[in-house]
């Protein structure tokens, strides 16, 4: 394996947690650092062990799809530990959500806001996923591991033309390059942040301030479930993480998982 431009040095010059990203494998390339994260959890490395690649192989998204993972982006994967139930795990990924989105404001200024379930934006279109996936025993939580792909220093002509529309990336927005040690220091200190919150009192603080992240919340949607597709003003987003949708006969009906469009008209 080559050597990582990543520099470990600089992440752990700066570097301003506890326990996530104290622990880093670096890579060059991988498959996915999802699977790498996976193998590495059930292998028993401690909490908070971070896998960072340059470029991913076969990056995965949500629903199996492929996630273009070229030089310049952070792609990286966090392994957890918390003591909770298989059902509170997509808690975890709106809490991530919430850090990446503060991260970005605190380090680089952006307006960044939240779409339901995993992703963040910038001016309306995406530049960071989430893919949280975990091992468990029955309800029993055995390691939760927390995918994060953000399209950093990455030129939007990079990206394949049928998702360019709806993407985009820190060099786009910002017009230049930012460091990718001293964004990923920011980013591991406020998901360390939201994890604490989450473990310490619950969920009620950080779905609140998720929801004045997300400017979705009260507009008219079109949501694809499984292939299904259905419309209606998405009304809330609730206390276990599933998005609530009115539709037009006036029924209300819950999501656990799919994806959201906001409609124009
Ligand atoms: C999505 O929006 O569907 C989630 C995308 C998550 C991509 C990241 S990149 C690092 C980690 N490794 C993967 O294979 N996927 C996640």
């Amino acid at each position: 394996m080559l050597k990582a431009m990543i520099s470990t040095d600089r992440i752990k010059e700066n570097l301003r947690t506890q326990f996530i990203g104290r622990k880093l494998h670096v890579y060059d390339a991988v498959s996915s650092t999802n699977d790498v994260a996976k193998a590495l959890g059930l292998e028993g490395v401690e909490e908070g062990t971070v896998i960072i690649a340059e470029t991913q192989t076969k990056g995965r998204g949500r629903m199996d799809r492929g996630w273009f993972s070229p030089k310049g982006g952070l792609w990286f994967s966090i392994i957890l530990k918390p003591e909770i139930k298989a059902k509170e795990v997509p808690k975890i990924t709106l809490a991530v959500g919430v850090a990446v989105a503060k991260a970005l404001k605190r380090q680089l200024n952006l307006d960044a806001e939240v779409k339901w379930p995993n992703d963040v934006l910038v001016n309306g279109r995406k530049v960071c996923g989430i893919l949280t996936e975990s091992v468990t025993c029955g309800e029993e939580v055995k390691i939760v591991v927390v995918g994060v792909g953000l399209n950093a220093n990455i030129d939007l002509q990079k990206f394949p033309r049928s998702i360019r529309e709806a993407i985009t990336t820190l060099k786009e927005e910002l017009k230049t390059e930012v460091s990718l040690e001293l964004l990923l220091c920011e980013v591991f200190y406020r998901i360390e942040r939201e994890y604490a919150t989450f473990l310490e009192e619950g969920f009620t603080r950080i779905l609140s301030e998720w929801k004045t992240l997300a400017p979705f919340i009260g507009k008219n949607v079109e949501v694809t479930v499984f292939g299904e597709k259905f419309r209606g003003l998405a009304e809330d987003v609730d206390a276990d993480g599933s998005l609530t949708v009115r539709l037009s006969d006036g029924s209300v009906k819950r999501v656990t998982a799919g994806d959201v469009k906001v409609r124009m008209v």
